[in-house]
């Protein structure tokens, strides 16, 4: 693949003050490593002091509310999170949809935020092991896609997370990942045209150093977004080292 595989931690809510070596340990692997385009998303409270820490990872949110400003207690902007020193957002996060009662047209719409105020978006979906078990994965994933999908594939990314294989230490079949990765790209084109093909497809769910490279082997797969894996340089770098 020409492109660079972009690679990117997804921190979830964990990490205090006493977790910014770990990002400048990672930050320092990825110098080394000008191949791969590495990322983190921290939590909020943590962004200005990683923007501080770090020089060659990008840094992002973890989501975002749809709306420019008003009442929405809790809730930031595209903008807002732009101003603390984000370049891109994850949007519908299957834990978000999950606690949060995200669906696919609010998330379609964060993801349209986020690309008004100028960053990149990641539209994650995936499916549940039932789905999964019934044979309707595809589908469901799909239909998801489309329906969350912003306007827009100016900077976006894609992350396929099945629902069952987060935090799990279980990863799909490389046929199955090979499968779904194959459909997402066929329904990028269809919203897209020519323009789906820039569009990046990661795959997340207990990614680690260990079996990243087979899964970074799969065609169509852009790169991963991993989370317990993320969150020290020792577990995240032999990741960044397989994608180089
Ligand atoms: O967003 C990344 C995530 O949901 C995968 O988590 O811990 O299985 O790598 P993990």
């Amino acid at each position: 693949m020409a492109q660079r595989y972009y690679i990117v931690g997804n921190w979830k809510m964990n990490g205090m003050r006493t977790a910014l070596p770990e990002a400048r340990a990672i930050d320092r692997a990825a110098q080394r490593l000008p191949k791969v385009e590495v990322a983190v998303a921290p939590p909020v409270t943590l962004i200005a002091a990683m923007r501080e820490a770090v020089e060659n990872i990008g840094i992002g949110a973890q989501t975002c509310h749809s709306a420019e400003k008003g009442a929405h207690t809790g809730d930031l902007s595209a903008a807002m999170l732009r101003e603390s020193g984000v370049e891109f957002v994850i949007v519908g996060h299957s834990e978000r949809r999950a606690d949060h009662g995200e669906t696919d047209a609010m998330v379609k719409a964060r993801a349209e935020a986020v690309q008004a105020a100028g960053m990149g978006v990641i539209v994650c979906v995936g499916e549940s092991e039932a789905q999964r078990d019934a044979g309707e994965a595809e589908q469901v994933v799909a239909r998801q896609l489309a329906a969350s999908l912003p306007g827009s594939a100016d900077r976006l990314s894609v992350a396929y997370e099945p629902v069952w294989a987060i935090g799990t230490g279980r990863v799909p079949s490389i046929e199955d990942i090979a499968a779904m990765h194959k459909r997402l790209r066929s329904a990028l084109a269809q919203a897209y045209g020519e323009a789906g093909a820039a569009v990046r497809i990661l795959y997340g769910g207990s990614v680690n150093g260990n079996n990243a490279a087979d899964l970074l082997s799969v065609a169509e797969v852009g790169g991963a977004l991993v989370g317990g894996a993320s969150l020290t340089a020792d577990a995240f770098v032999p990741i960044l080292a397989a994608a180089a």
